[in-house]
Parts: C-alpha cells; sequence; structure tokens
C-alpha cells in the first residue's frame, strides 16, 4: 500500500515526508532551523561522560592533536582519570546507541517514522570542546544530525567514495581535501540532514553536543549470503543441471554460451523462491545492533499492566530490539524481534499498533487491551523484555 503524507512537518521545516523523501532523502542536505527545541535538554555533558564510563557501551574519543599522533583514536569505556588527561581543546567523546539507554531519546525517532524501521540504527551522541571535531570525512548512511548544547559550525563538500583520498597513519577515514559547498554555524535545536557519501566536516564553536539519528542499510553481499545459504538449504544436491533441449554442437571441446546462460539461469532460479527467501530476510532485517544484545523483562499481571496505565504509565517498545512484521501494512500477520519470529500471536491490528510506535499510552490502548488475548500477550511480551513500562507510579516513589 503506498501511503502519502500530506502533513508539511516542522522538523522538516514545513517539507512533508513525501517532499523530503522525494527531493532529499540520499539525494542532498537539508538545514532546518529550531527543528527540535526541546531536544537539547535531554541530554547533557555530564550524562554522556557517564554513560561512557559503563561496561558494554561502545563509545570512542577522537583527539585531532596532543594525542600520540594527529586523529588518535581511543576506545571506551571510559574512566574518570582518562577524562582528566584530555587536553583542553580539539577532541570529541562519541557515543553509540545512547537511545538504548534512555526510552524517553527513543522516542524522537517517532519524528522520522516515515522511514521504515529496519532501516533505523541508532542515535549516537558527541561532545567536543571548542575545536573538537572527528576531521572532513563521510559516512555510508544516511543521517540526521540534531544539535544540542552549544555551536557547531558544519561544512559540506561533494559526494565521496572509497576512490576519495584520505590521511595515512590514522585508523579514522578523514578526507585531505574537502572543498567546500556549504557553511552553516548550527544552534541547540537545528538539524543538518546529511546523505550517504557527502562529504561532511563539523567542527565546535565552544562545547557542543550534536545528537546524530543514524539509519543502517545492509550490505548487498551479507543478503546475498542470506539468500544462498536457504536456497542452498532448500536445493541440497538433488537439483542439477538439466538440458532437454540439447541440439548437436560440431565441436565438443566448445562451450556454447547459450549453454552457460542456460546453467546461469538455472542457478538464479534457486533464488526466485520468494515465500521462502521473505522467511530468510525478515529475520534478518531484524537483528539488533548489537548481536548480544538480551532484553530484561519484568514480570506483570494484567490487573497490574491496565491499572499502572490508566494511571498515566506509558508503554515503550524496547528501544535496543528491532521490531518488524509481514503481513498487509498495520495488519501483523508474523512478527519479527532481533532475529527471530514470534508465534502465538493475538490480533494483528493490535501487534502492528505495537510495532509501529516507540510510546503508546492508555488512550491508544484501552480498546485493544478489553481482548483478554491481547492483554495476555502484551504481558508476556512485557515479561521478555520486548516492551517496558515507563512512568510507574513506584518510580515517582
Ligand atoms: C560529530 O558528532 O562530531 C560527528 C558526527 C558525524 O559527522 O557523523
Ligand atoms: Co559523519
Amino acid at each position: 500500500m503506498t501511503h502519502t503524507s500530506p502533513i508539511p512537518l516542522p522538523h522538516l521545516g514545513g517539507l512533508t515526508a513525501d517532499e523530503f523523501l522525494r527531493d532529499y532523502w540520499q539525494k542532498k542536505p537539508l538545514l532546518v532551523r529550531n527543528a527540535f527545541p526541546d531536544l537539547p535538554e535531554l541530554v547533557g555533558r555530564d550524562d554522556l561522560f557517564e554513560l561512557a564510563q559503563e561496561d558494554g557501551i561502545e563509545a570512542r574519543i577522537v583527539l585531532e592533536k596532543d594525542g600520540k599522533k594527529p586523529w588518535e583514536l581511543r576506545k571506551g569505556p571510559f574512566t574518570p582519570k582518562q577524562y582528566k588527561q584530555l587536553p583542553k581543546t580539539h577532541w570529541t567523546l562519541l557515543v553509540q546507541a545512547v537511545d538504548h539507554y534512555l526510552p524517553e531519546l527513543a522516542a524522537y525517532w517517532e519524528a522520522f517514522s516515515f522511514v521504515p524501521g529496519w532501516r533505523t540504527d541508532d542515535i549516537m551522541i558527541s561532545s567536543a570542546p571548542v575545536g573538537g571535531s572527528v576531521g572532513p570525512h563521510y559516512d555510508q548512511y544516511d543521517v540526521f544530525l540534531v544539535q544540542g548544547q552549544g555551536q557547531r559550525r558544519w561544512q559540506l563538500g561533494e559526494k565521496c567514495d572509497s576512490h576519495s583520498p584520505c590521511l595515512a597513519d590514522t585508523p579514522l577515514r578523514i578526507l585531505k581535501d574537502m572543498p567546500v559547498t556549504f557553511d552553516e554555524v548550527v544552534n541547540p535545536g537545528d538539524l543538518l540532514y546529511v546523505p550517504p557519501g557527502l562529504a561532511h566536516f563539523g567542527v565546535a564553536q565552544n562545547d557542543c553536543l550534536t545528537f546524530s539519528f543514524g539509519f543502517r542499510a545492509p550490505i548487498l553481499s551479507h543478503v546475498l549470503e542470506q539468500l544462498v545459504d536457504a536456497a542452498l538449504e532448500s536445493a541440497g544436491t538433488d537439483k542439477l543441471y538439466a538440458d532437454p533441449g540439447l541440439t548437436p554442437q560440431a565441436h565438443p571441446g566448445w562451450l556454447n554460451p547459450v549453454h552457460l546462460q542456460s546453467l546461469k539461469a538455472q542457478v538464479l532460479d534457486l533464488l526466485r523462491d520468494h515465500s521462502r527467501l521473505d522467511a530468510v530476510l525478515a529475520p534478518f532485517l531484524s537483528e539488533p545492533k548489537y548481536s548480544d544484545y538480551e532484553p530484561v523483562g519484568d514480570d506483570i499481571s494484567p490487573e497490574d499492566l491496565l491499572h499502572t496505565l490508566q494511571s498515566g504509565a506509558l508503554l515503550c517498545r524496547d528501544p535496543a530490539s528491532r521490531i518488524i512484521y509481514l503481513g498487509e501494512e498495520g495488519h501483523a500477520d508474523q512478527l519479527f524481534i532481533n532475529g527471530e519470529a514470534v508465534t502465538d500471536l493475538p490480533d494483528s491490528r493490535f501487534v502492528a499498533k505495537l510495532a509501529d510506535h516507540r510510546q503508546l499510552g492508555w488512550e491508544d490502548l484501552q480498546d485493544w487491551l478489553a481482548d483478554a488475548d491481547n492483554l495476555e500477550w502484551l504481558c508476556q511480551q512485557i515479561a521478555q523484555g520486548f516492551w517496558l513500562i515507563m512512568g510507574e507510579e513506584d518510580d515517582a516513589e
């Protein structure tokens, strides 16, 4: 089903989702002033430095100057002692997947819900003192850069690829040279969309935080690997090249291109069974960012769930889990979470509603939860950690 979104979105500068996707997505950059006025308040510098000390966190520090050599890369988690030894300027702390730890931040993904959920990656946040940057570079993925506290000067360049010359002697891929096509200083709440491959260079003008809403796209050769594995498993060794239409050839040593073509076509036919391949691709596309991720849930009774939602608590999708469905749009006939199929689903529209949103409240859920199967199933899902309850009365005590 195609779906048009005629509503102008303030965080896209008044563009509708249709217009943004048609004119900008994967094509050209977009700057929107004051797109998310409240976002900068959500995470401060100290929160980020604390998070980067936690086990299991993916954090890096990039030191342009005063390291062992220019553009040194240090990997976290970090200790307060390491922070104290940092120079005054020209470095950046980058923390991946901050949204996995903060459902309030993950809720901002709703602003980009016109892009399918399986394309979202994570929200990285960087913190830098004046002069801090990760150098001129390009990324392979789409990113919405939202300025948190402080100011950053963004320069954009041209489209790049793996042949674009980079600096030697650093683990970072820093462009040797970036002809500037755009030059703006962004303020808290401003948004800059950067399409894949476009060179960009952001330099902190003062103590500054930048939120990167990053997308992912599967590497096509990895998808092919999935398809080939599935095809090999199903074809086994029973299927052989067949040539019932063979005609005589005068030179038996000749490898006839027609026969080669037929062999290739028969092999490609092994990859054409769509229902079997969907059954492989959907779990693959639902794999979480971190393959060792195991959600932790809480037991809750149906009565307690109803009570807590009625009292104003919110049901949030686990930000670190990836949840997608197959079926018609808005009807989850098959559900996939973190690489696994989930069986015994209740009402397909209820499951789709849960999978389509980051946060739902009593108003959104009450009609659905009047059905005992839906309610029971949701309690099981919460116990497995795929959905969380936020803002419970107990939290406030
Ligand atoms: C940063 O936040 O410093 C860098 C983000 C990016 O360039 O992708
Ligand atoms: Co970048």
